[in-house]
């Protein structure tokens, strides 16, 4: 990961190495931050945050899951993001806004904490590599709804993700697959997951799984395009059936999976998942008019097109 100039913290931005936090954090503790993940793409009119608004929307949403009540505004937060990544002069890169409890008092609840937020950004590359995934069912199951705020995006529940991540990789795998409580398939610890079988697509629906960003994108993309998109209980049986899955996140785009356990799909980056990959990509690339509203354009309009 390479350094950028400055990271936004607390309303300004500070240079890389200033942006430090308090070791009796309270978030630093108890996992009680709000986090996002969002990706910049190159497009011909400059740089494009995909997405941004959904992105500092579900930053709020996750924020008032852990009773904290950020102090800026939606657009507060996605000028901040366009501010970061302008100021860091980037192209594409990710970016990492986190909303946190800072020091206050130590103890579980965060009454006496103040509330910080900091965004960082910084060029980053294809998460799960660009070879379709071999991922295998972890016994580490996916949080269980009625623990935790599944729906939220909560840094405390990325220890069942980073638990789940290196039960796959100690043993070889590129990711894992979680299930929920039932023992239905739920996600992987970092995307969302579906199935292509004939022309219907079908991914898990709601309640054990974070509502992915790029989940809603690609369900809206497949139906434009023709396929039946359907949100229903999976199994593992349903997947190993299947002629093609695939991941989907911010992190890992559209991912192809070669195999499950070493069961290999029918079809490993089979079309469907190709033709969903490609498309997706060139949204994020802005070479699709029809989806343009999903990206905010960073440089001012004078300048687009001169940034490539
Ligand atoms: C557990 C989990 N599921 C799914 C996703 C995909 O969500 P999105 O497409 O909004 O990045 C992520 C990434 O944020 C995640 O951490």
């Amino acid at each position: 990961m390479r350094a950028t100039k400055y990271i936004w913290f607390n309303g300004k931005l500070v240079p890389w190495k200033s942006a430090k936090i308090h070791v009796l954090s309270h978030s630093l503790h108890y996992g009680t931050g709000a986090f996002e993940g969002i990706r910049m793409y190159q497009t011909d009119k400059g740089p494009a945050i995909f997405h941004l608004k959904r992105h500092m929307e579900r930053l709020i949403f996750s924020a008032k899951s852990l009773g904290m009540k950020l102090p800026y505004t939606l657009d507060e937060l996605m000028q901040a993001a366009v501010e970061t990544v302008r100021k860091n002069k980037l192209k594409s890169c990710y970016i990492r806004p986190i909303a946190f409890f800072g020091f206050g008092e130590v103890r579980v609840l965060p009454t006496n904490c103040p509330v910080e937020v900091a965004i960082a950004a910084w060029p980053w590359g294809a998460y799960l590599g660009d070879e379709p995934a071999r991922i295998t069912v972890v016994k580490t199951l996916r949080i269980h709804p009625q623990t935790l705020r599944v729906s939220a995006k909560v840094s405390g529940h990325y220890v069942n993700s980073m638990l789940a991540g290196r039960e796959a990789t100690d043993r070889g795998f590129t990711e894992a697959l979680q299930l929920d409580y039932e023992g239905n398939i739920a996600e992987g610890p970092g995307e969302n997951f579906f199935i292509v079988k004939g022309k219907i697509i079908s991914t898990p629906k709601l309640g054990s799984i974070l509502p992915g960003i790029t989940r809603e994108s690609v369900m809206t993309l497949a139906r434009d395009l023709g396929y039946k998109v359907v949100e229903r209980t999976l199994t593992v049986k349903d997947a190993l059936s299947a002629d093609e899955c695939f991941f989907t996140g911010t992190a890992a785009e559209v991912t192809a999976i070669a195999s499950i356990d070493n069961k290999k799909m029918k079809k490993a980056n089979g079309p469907v998942t190709k033709q969903i990959r490609e498309d997706f990509l060139k949204i994020t690339r802005g070479e699709n008019p029809k989806y343009k509203k999903w990206l905010t354009f960073v440089n001012p309009v004078r300048d687009r097109g001169r940034s490539k």
